[in-house]
């Protein structure tokens, strides 16, 4: 076996491989007792997130807001909401995290403000004329009286993208846009007031030491002139309000803000795009570093399906030079435990079947198996809280604790993304398992489920085969042997129900997705298991079903 000649360049920049933590801010840990996580919770555990062996935390936004979406609905985004903590605060945040070595991306959220923010506000408050109006997009309505919306598009939460304003003296005023929530009008990215406070925003937070930026609803931001109507059939490739060629020229000219900077600050887009190509559009050299690849996210527990999107994952990226990236789960999917555990392995942005039965023990060990694949492919892995518990949907929230706003607007046919966002456990025996301090004045959020004991921190701690250990020996052995390696993957032949595939001189990683044990070649030596392996009738070993190894280079 032959390694490619390594180039002699310097290391590639941190980003292109980093094992990236996301820390669902309100749900991670609770410092003062409010049964809200917060900066303080944060601070805490960054112990914690050093020894786990990830690379960087993304924070989801912790920004001024009335919590529509929690967060997602900005009102000011150079200030720290008080549920989270202040500003100076999140700076010294910021300093501890470097001090552990650990670099912050913040979330931006760029498509949409909160109908709190002081623009919006004004907006409302000026009257028909007023100049803050043209920052977002107001429409007369159409109809005899203006009572029907401007056009036909169709809310991300459900009901129209268009609510109808009053205007100070009480008569009925035009509408506005929102593809979220009402709370959350869309901004005019076409008014260049809008550019610069957004170019402004980035050099704040890059001045107080971001090291970067998840840019919300990346694909969103330019709407097509006209805004003209979707239409009954529309081709989802083709939306007037999505993946509209001017929103390119944003990303470039943030990139040359970042790249102002010392230190490799990075953009990543969430970028939910039908087709490869276009999503790789982003990734060009003077637009975003990277982005997350939900298609990986959304692929069905099934082999041919994993390998034809990992093979379509660097056909896209390899053309534009971007690494790609592996994420099984994030703050809005079902946990992939749950997913994994299920008849329909797969997930789409719609999946509405928290109701479906799922096997959380066969879904567990399936993800348990995914760690070990995803944390074997060359590029960056974004890893959300709670995936190295092995934690899983909760399924069962009353409905009188639900926050999410797509239960309400879809009158209850969606029960939302609060299930992937119930509060961590850290210890087993500990009231609200440990995410609240022992003195704590209100109980978390959203409830734990009460066998949550068995997964939190502490108890998985102690416990060599659990989620938590696997993903510190994985995390710490992916940085050890592939950290440098060449971007590339060579696959190893093999039965079809199993992925096999060499970092050549670093690792193998085998996959079994079938039914029958895959026996292992004799004398090969085993670095890691997502679970016990069996014995072949010939006495030799064979990774069971739903089981992942990673080898020594033969
Ligand atoms: C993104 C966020 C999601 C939020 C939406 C609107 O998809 O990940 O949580 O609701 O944008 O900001």
């Amino acid at each position: 076996m032959t390694t490619p000649a390594q180039p002699a360049a310097s290391p590639a920049p941190w980003w292109r491989t980093a094992a990236i933590y996301q820390i669902y801010v309100r749900s991670f840990a609770d410092g003062n007792g409010d049964g809200v996580g917060d900066i303080r919770g944060i601070s805490e555990r960054l112990p914690y997130l050093r020894d786990l062996g990830v690379d960087a935390v993304w924070l989801t936004p912790w920004y001024v807001s009335p919590m529509a979406d929690a967060g997602y609905d900005v009102a000011d985004y150079r200030d720290i909401d008080p549920l989270f903590g202040d500003l100076a605060e999140a700076e010294a945040l910021l300093a501890a995290a470097h001090a552990q070595g650990l670099r912050v991306v913040v979330d931006l959220v760029p498509n949409h403000c909160s109908d709190q923010h002081p623009w919006f506000r004004e907006a409302l408050a000026g009257g028909p004329g007023a100049a803050a109006r043209e920052l977002f997009w107001f429409l007369p309505g159409r109809g005899p009286e203006g009572e029907l919306p401007p056009n036909d598009w169709v809310s991300y939460f459900g009901g129209p993208a268009w609510s109808r304003i009053t205007e100070p003296d009480g008569s009925p005023g035009p509408w506005y846009l929102h593809m979220f929530a009402p709370e959350q009008p869309d901004l005019n990215w076409e008014h260049p007031r809008v550019r610069a406070e957004f170019e402004d925003i980035l050099r704040f937070w890059l001045d107080r030491g971001a090291d970067g930026f998840r840019v919300d609803v990346a694909h969103g931001l330019a709407k097509k002139p006209g805004l003209p109507d979707v239409g009954p059939e529309p081709d989802v490739t083709d939306l007037p309000y999505q993946d509209v060629a001017g929103v390119h020229q944003i990303y470039r000219d943030w990139r040359r803000i970042v790249a102002g900077y010392p230190g490799e600050r990075v953009l990543v887009g969430e970028v939910w795009l039908p087709s490869p190509a276009q999503y790789a559009r982003y990734l060009r050299p003077d637009e975003l570093h990277s982005a997350f690849n939900f298609d990986f996210l959304c692929a069905p527990w099934e082999p041919a399906a994993l390998r034809r999107v990992i093979d379509e994952t660097f056909a896209a990226h390899e053309p534009v030079g971007a690494p790609p990236t592996w994420v099984l789960s994030n703050h809005d999917t079902i946990r992939h435990v749950t997913r994994y555990g299920r008849a329909d392995t797969s997930f789409d942005m719609g999946d509405k079947r928290l109701g479906d039965p799922s096997d959380e023990r066969l879904g567990r060990r399936r993800a348990r198996a995914a760690a070990l694949l995803t944390l074997a492919l060359p590029g960056g892995v974004y890893v959300y809280q709670g995936d190295e518990l092995g934690l899983p949907e909760v399924r069962d929230l009353p409905d009188e604790v639900l926050q999410d706003p797509t239960f309400v607007r879809s009158g209850g046919a969606d029960r939302g993304r609060d299930g992937c966002r119930v509060p961590l456990p850290w210890a087993a025996d500990a009231p609200a398992f440990g995410f609240s301090p022992p003195d704590a004045r209100a109980t978390p959020w959203l409830p734990q489920p009460a066998g949550w004991g068995a997964l939190a921190v502490d108890a998985q701690r102690a416990d060599p085969d659990s989620t938590l250990s696997l993903y510190r020996s994985a995390l710490a052995l992916r940085r050890e042997r592939l950290r440098g390696l060449p971007e590339t993957l060579r696959w190893v032949a093999s039965a079809p129900d199993v992925l096999c595939f060499d970092r050549v001189g670093a690792l193998r990683c085998l996959v079994n997705l079938g039914e029958a044990p895959a026996p292992l070649p004799a004398g090969a030596e085993v670095l890691l298991a997502s679970g016990p392996l069996t014995t072949t009738a010939d006495g030799g070993r064979a990774v069971p079903p739903d089981t992942a190894v990673w080898l020594a280079p033969a």
